[in-house]
């Protein structure tokens, strides 16, 4: 059995850690980083990213990234008759078009945000002010900085004028309260297996202050998700999203994650992603005790409904350590030194990382994810940030509160 991972992050670190927990198998990854390269063969991403995998003669290809998705890396798998687990970019669209998802969510009745969408400045900006408070979405792929959360009809009008591109989309929104998590499942066009809950922490800094980025830390399963919020999300959100797509003719495989609201009316939509989320799959693939190669060929084949994972009962934890300058251009060639003993329970997960001159150091925005399982969140963060607290790098920056609010 030969595996094509697709990415260069710390998820797709964790995908390759589970998979080479279980069985001989060969692992090739395309690009990989340096720390990836230690458990299986990096490869480049040449003469393009699909002629790469292709080359390699794969018997599957995992995706972790949304770009290549978006521009048809399954596509081009399907044509080759390679099962991929990863969707269409048909189905890839409920990430890379706001405007996409909130058609399926309508026409589905799943519960979500209220929305307008405008393709002119003017009217986006008068609708947005007559709102006050709102949130302003860029329609299409950002990296998380295509969301501005406005307070009144003065930021309002601002975040228009600063997300606005000529030729795109504007999205205004409903403003919901509430905590967010993230509820991923694993669908084979058809069927949903949901994955355990996380928590994500979006902001830079300590209490949810400083700028988006990407992710700073994650927490798998946060306290609140109980077994009725992931029933009620398979139902009402997760089953209804997979058969409309189904209906047009571009059912979903791969892992579907809805980023969700807990507002006080039940949970609500703010965004789909076509992906495992990232650090939330950090967390969650430490948690798991069984093989995953099972659920990404079932998820290809149509048969996720029979598959059975094992989760560890325990509490994960996820701390990313990033770059100086991060999330704007981040430095790059700080040396790294780590001094963190890994076992099946900590992982120490590589993302901006390369050996330059024989030395591992800096490159890119979101450098390492310590990955902790502890008996709580309290005992899973203590292990988390002891492990961090032995990786040096100059200009480090990481929150220190992940998980804290957990309890
Ligand atoms: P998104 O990329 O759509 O998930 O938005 C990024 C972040 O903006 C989310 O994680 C929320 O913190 C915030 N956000 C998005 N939509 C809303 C909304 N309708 N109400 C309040 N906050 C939101
Ligand atoms: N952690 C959020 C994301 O992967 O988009």
């Amino acid at each position: 059995m030969k595996i094509v991972v697709i990415g260069s992050g710390a998820r797709e670190h964790a995908i390759v850690k589970s998979l080479r927990r279980f069985g001989d198998r060969e692992i090739v990854v395309i690009p990989g980083n340096a720390g990836i390269a230690r458990e299986a063969r990096c490869v480049p991403a040449q003469p393009s990213l699909a002629d790469a995998a292709l080359a390699e003669k794969p018997d599957l290809v995992v995706v972790g990234p949304e770009q290549p998705l978006a521009d048809g890396f399954a596509d081009r798998m399907a044509a080759e008759k390679v099962p991929c687990f990863g969707p269409v970019a048909a189905a890839a669209r409920i990430e890379a078009s706001k405007a996409f998802a909130k058609e399926i969510m309508l026409a589905a009745g799943v519960p979500t945000a209220e929305a307008a969408v405008f393709d002119d400045p003017a009217a986006a900006r008068a609708y947005a002010t007559d709102r006050g408070a709102c949130v302003v979405k860029l329609d299409g792929l950002a990296a998380g900085k295509g969301v501005i959360v406005a307070d009144d009809a003065a930021q309002a009008a601002q975040a228009v004028e600063e997300l606005w591109r000529p030729g795109t989309k504007l999205l205004i929104e409903e403003r919901l309260q509430g905590r967010e998590i993230s509820i991923i499942a694993i669908c084979d066009g058809k069927s949903v297996l949901p994955l355990p809950p996380a928590r994500d922490h979006k902001r830079l800094r300590d209490h949810d202050q400083g700028p988006n980025t990407g992710g700073m830390g994650a927490v798998c399963p946060p306290s609140d998700a109980t077994a009725e919020l992931i029933e009620t999300t398979v139902k009402t959100v997760l089953e209804p999203t997979v058969r409309e797509l189904a209906e047009r003719g571009t059912p979903f495989v791969g892992a579907l994650y809805a980023g969700l609201m807990l507002t006080p009316k039940g949970p609500r939509v703010l965004e789909f992603n076509c992906r495992l989320g990232d650090p939330e799959a950090q967390a969650i693939l430490i948690k798991l005790r069984s093989d995953p190669l099972p659920l990404f060929l079932a998820a290809t084949n149509g048969r996720i409904q029979g598959q059975k994972p094992v989760w560890d009962e325990r509490t994960a934890v996820a701390v990313v350590l990033a770059a100086h300058g991060y999330p704007g251009p981040p430095r790059a060639l700080d040396p790294i030194e780590i001094e963190v003993e890994e076992s099946d329970d900590l992982w120490v997960l590589h993302a901006g990382t390369r050996i330059d001159d024989g030395k591992l150091v800096t490159s890119g925005g979101r450098v390492l994810t310590i990955a902790a399982l502890g008996a709580g969140p309290e005992q899973a963060r203590a292990r988390a940030y002891a492990a961090a607290a032995q990786v040096r790098f100059a200009g480090m920056q990481s929150r220190s509160d992940i998980a804290a609010a957990e309890g």
